[in-house]
């Protein structure tokens, strides 16, 4: 019954992504070879440009993966990566995403010292009086997501153990446009500098 309800919210949405042709195995190969050189072979990359792919939604997965390579997404340091699956057919893509999101994610470790108590507030209650919304109402008590998402959303993506200084970069590029979503632009403006870095510290540490 839910995987249904899922598949006609994703069918409505007109994503490609619903496919339920994914094939793990094959995504393996492709992750191996290609994904692995910076996301890590079982996606709990250790390098703070290179974001985290373990456990993430598989339609997220895919979806961001096919703005890179058309260049919907080209902000911050996608260059970097979209030589690397330009070649690749949409199935590989389908296909590795399917066996990334079977992956283990692996929590990282909030700073003590860079106001995890505030940072765990606003995840957990955002701020009233800002009118931003907690971001564990979309994204999970424990950051794991909501892999369904809903009508135009491919997923909640999961955030938690992202490293801090990816989460800081594309919160501001929401901020600044440079990154599309009406959702994440609206709440990332109502966040200062200060409250940005504490959630995203507190979300590198979030399992
Ligand atoms: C040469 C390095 C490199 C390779 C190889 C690479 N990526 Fe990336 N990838 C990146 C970088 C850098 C980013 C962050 C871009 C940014 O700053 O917005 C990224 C971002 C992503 C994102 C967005 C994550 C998110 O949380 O929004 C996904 C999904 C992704 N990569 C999937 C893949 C897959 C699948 C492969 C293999 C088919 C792959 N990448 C190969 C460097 C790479
Ligand atoms: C109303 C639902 C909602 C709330 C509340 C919300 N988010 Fe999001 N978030 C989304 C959606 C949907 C996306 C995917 C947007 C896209 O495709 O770019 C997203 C994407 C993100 C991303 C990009 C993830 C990646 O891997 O690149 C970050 C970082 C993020 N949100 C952080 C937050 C933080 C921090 C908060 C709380 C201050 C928050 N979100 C609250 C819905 C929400």
């Amino acid at each position: 019954m839910k995987r249904l309800t899922l598949l006609a919210l994703v069918l409505a949405a007109g994503a490609v992504s619903a496919a339920p042709k994914a094939d793990a195995e094959k995504g393996k190969q492709v992750a191996t070879t290609i994904c692995a050189a910076c996301h890590a072979a079982d996606g709990n990359s250790g390098i703070a440009t290179y974001p985290k792919l373990a456990g993430q939604a598989a339609a997220y997965i895919y979806g961001q993966t096919m703005a890179i390579k058309d260049g919907t997404r080209a902000h911050g340091a996608a260059g970097v990566m979209k030589p690397m699956v330009m070649n690749l057919s949409e199935q590989d893509i389908r296909d590795a995403a399917a066996y990334y999101a079977k992956q283990q994610g692996k929590p990282g470790e909030a700073n003590p010292k860079e106001n995890p108590e505030l940072g765990a507030k606003i995840y957990r209650g955002g701020l009233s009086a800002k009118k931003l919304p907690a971001c564990m109402s979309c994204h999970g008590p424990s950051g794991a997501g909501i892999p369904g998402g809903g009508t135009e959303i491919q997923a909640y993506p999961r955030l938690g153990g992202q490293h801090k200084a990816y989460v800081v970069e594309q919160m501001k590029a929401y901020q600044s446009g440079q990154r599309k979503n009406a959702i994440m632009a609206d709440i990332a403006n109502r966040l200062s500098e200060e409250e940005l870095n504490a959630v995203a510290n507190f979300i590198q540490g979030l399992h």
